[in-house]
């Protein structure tokens, strides 16, 4: 039990400058601790919802000073003087919200909340954070999570020049956090100058730090992604894999799917992305499908097994209702956990447990909208991820993610986790 002595929080800017939370807890043996919540713009229609003044005339409309006040009047009312487990807090924040998504206090309100105080009781137990998240979920990690990090972005996250939202590189081969940062960053450099001669343009950014040239086709994409792997020195498929985020949901009008020259039906997106798969060296391919299209899912898995994982991130929402449906129809074989789509660290626990109780490898990411805090990676390693995502190397809050994870591995000395195998 850790005693609550105060809640508090105020509004502060993401990486895109648009309004987030930060939450503080202080306990009442004196340990006190923050936390910064991110924001998604490719966002699932099942996830908690993001609490947003209505005032159209502060910050067009997304300021989050109700989701402060909420934090300060009545969940500090709630839950001050009082001793919790991070089970048991969790649980009176979803009481009180007493809605399925959140939409009362706000999931980046509660989530604050949540994260500021495992932090504070990591803290009074002079514990690592990461341990303090494994502990949570009954597990001693003992490895670090594989890298998959965004190159190329198109989509949502770069203006929709090429539907498909991001191409990303994963250093197959380096055996520690530090030696697959290097490979990363070699390869993004060389795709800069790549891109430099064959675009006329040098490192245009998407959201997460993906080079975001206007390529002229999905495939250039990846003929690009290859080309820059071999010119960094690099073999494709052995030293550096890709990974892909197709973020389907987001070129579906509800019949058609808008990625090549003309539209497609699901049966025809599932081979053109099983055939993409086969002409490069694809190990992960996350929402390949849209998020309801639940009937055309379990043919993409099995189209795509045992070549590349299929990965579920707005399909499943870290939802454990969604998750469970979509192990009993074999839909996916990968989870994307991000605890801020479904609003507490418990609810995504068992979201993570259900994964693994069926066998699927688990990914642990960011959001687009990113903050400088770094739980995320303490989560990735406590949680025990085969993967984290976080974006791309070029930008501090993506930075603070990486850099905690080689701080983790300096201090643990823990191997990377081998995958793919
Ligand atoms: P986000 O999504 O923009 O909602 O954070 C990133 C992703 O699709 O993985
Ligand atoms: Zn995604």
């Amino acid at each position: 039990m850790h005693h609550i002595a105060n809640l508090s929080a105020f509004e502060i800017l993401d990486s895109r400058g648009r309004p987030t939370v930060e939450a503080r807890c202080t306990l009442a043996g004196g340990a006190s601790a923050r936390a910064q919540v991110p924001s998604g713009a490719s966002t699932g229609r099942a996830e908690a919802l993001e609490l947003r003044d209505t005032d159209a005339a502060r910050y067009g409309g997304r300021g989050c000073q109700q989701a402060v006040a909420n934090i300060e009047g009545p969940i500090a009312a709630a839950v001050r003087d009082s001793g919790w487990t991070q089970q048991s807090l969790d649980a009176a924040l979803i009481e009180l919200d007493g809605t399925s998504n959140k939409s009362n206090l706000g999931g980046n309100a509660i989530l604050s909340v949540s994260i500021a105080f495992a932090r504070a009781c990591a803290l009074e137990r002079t514990m690592p954070l990461y341990l303090y998240f494994g502990e949570l979920i009954g597990v001693q990690p003992t490895r670090l999570p594989r890298l998959t990090v965004n190159l190329f972005s198109g989509g949502k996250h770069a203006g929709g020049q090429v539907p498909l939202q991001d191409v990303l590189v994963v250093p197959a081969a380096a055996t520690t956090v530090a030696a697959g940062l290097e490979h990363v960053v070699a390869t993004y450099d060389a795709a800069a100058e790549l891109i430099g001669d064959r675009y006329g343009v040098r490192r245009l950014t998407a959201d997460e730090g993906g080079l975001a040239p206007p390529f002229p086709s999905v495939a250039a994409m990846f003929d690009d992604a290859v080309a820059s792997i071999e010119s960094a020195g690099l073999t494709p498929g052995t030293d550096m894999a890709l990974a892909v985020d197709v973020a389907a949901s987001h070129f579906f009008d509800g019949t058609s799917y808008h990625f090549g020259d003309k539209p497609s039906s699901s049966a025809e997106l599932i081979e053109t992305l099983a055939d993409l798969a086969t002409r490069y060296p694809i190990v992960s391919l996350e929402d390949g499908l849209a998020e309801d299209d639940w009937t055309h899912w379990p043919s993409l898995r099995s189209r795509l097994a045992p070549r590349s994982l299929t990965l579920g991130d707005d399909l499943l929402c870290t939802n454990p209702e969604r998750i469970t449906r979509a192990i009993e129809t074999r839909a996916c074989d990968a989870l994307l956990l991000k605890v801020n789509q479904i609003g507490t660290l418990s609810e995504a626990a068992t979201a993570l447990r259900l994964a693994r109780e069926a066998g699927w490898r688990v990914t642990i990411s960011a959001r687009s909208g990113e903050t400088e805090d770094d739980w995320l990676a303490d989560l990735a390693v406590g949680w025990s991820g085969d993967q984290i995502k976080v974006g791309s190397i070029n930008q501090s809050e993506r930075l603070a993610k990486y850099n905690r994870l080689l701080a983790i591995e300096r201090e643990t000395g823990w191997p990377v986790v081998a995958w793919p195998n």
